[in-house]
């Protein structure tokens, strides 16, 4: 498995793979790699006929005091995941191969689907993740690329973005990867202590019990939220956000809609932990 640094070197191997007709597929990530990104590599892999991954810790997506610095980059750890997994080839570009100017004058922006959930308190978050992964389309070009539904607003936001700038590549969502406890893997679990690590499961937990009481017919999402998150914080949990948002728009749900999400992060200790589920209301 080749791993490639520059983008004038991958262009030429993805073309000609083109050239012979392979269908390629795409998983982005910035390493550090878990069962939840494997899950992504084993999708692209099913779809496609040479798989590729991109390992690049993107500065433009962390807010002053977030953890670019000390986000852990593994790059030889996850090369030897990534092979195993029969990956073809790796992409790990430096920093300045992707932004040589330093900050792009370009932005993607996604207008309002980064305006709720976690754009509320990352601003400027959403802008780094659709840009750079805009920049990472742009020199791939890859047929298929998949995302997990853990980060079920990005998802969407590069979903929009890809149809709002006719990028021919296929999303592939990826159904959430969990711990035999329900816990959400992440690559910021590891930053959770002993204790913190057993708490962590209720997030999930709380994000079933909001789930089972809209399916029960309770229709009050905002005092629904508002008991999930008094809940979570008695518990230890400092909570960003718990919400019932339309599953399209990502704005709070009102008692008509039907299709919904079910989303929530809270810190715990220093990592901020995510999770959802997506709701479907029928017969109301
Ligand atoms: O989900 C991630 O790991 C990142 O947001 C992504 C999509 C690789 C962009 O940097």
């Amino acid at each position: 498995m080749e791993t490639i640094e520059t983008i004038a070197n991958i262009r030429e191997r993805v073309q000609a793979w083109k050239r012979e007709g392979l269908r390629v597929g795409f998983v982005p990530t910035m390493g550090n790699l878990h069962s939840g990104h494997l899950a992504l590599v084993d999708a692209v892999r099913e779809h496609s006929d040479r798989s590729m991954a991109s390992i690049f810790v993107n500065p433009t997506q962390f807010g002053p005091g977030e953890d670019y610095e000390s986000y852990p980059r593994t790059l030889e750890a996850d090369r030897a995941l990534l092979e195993q997994k029969g990956t073809d080839l790796v992409f790990a570009p430096p920093v300045e191969e992707i932004y040589p100017d330093g900050e792009p004058l370009t932005w993607v922006n996604v207008d309002q689907l980064d305006q709720h959930l976690c754009g509320a308190s990352r601003p400027g978050h959403f802008r780094g993740v659709a840009t750079v992964v805009a920049k990472l389309f742009n020199i791939v070009q890859p047929d298929l690329a998949a995302f997990g539904e853990k980060d079920y607003q990005q998802l969407a936001i590069i979903r929009r973005m890809v149809r709002d700038l006719c990028m021919p590549v296929e999303i592939l969502g990826v159904p959430t990867m969990r711990e035999a406890d329900g816990l959400a893997v992440s690559s910021r679990n590891g930053y959770l202590s002993e204790r913190e690590r057993s708490l962590a499961p209720e997030l999930y937990q709380h994000v079933q019990q909001a789930r089972d009481a809209a399916l029960a017919g309770e229709r009050n999402y905002a005092h629904l939220c508002q008991r999930m998150s008094r809940a979570l914080e008695e518990r230890g949990f400092t909570v960003d956000y718990f919400e019932v948002v339309n599953a399209d728009t990502l704005a709070p749900a009102g008692p008509d809609d039907q299709q919904l999400v079910i989303a929530a992060a809270a810190w715990l200790g220093k990592p901020r932990l995510i999770d959802n589920i997506a709701v479907e209301i029928v017969g109301t």
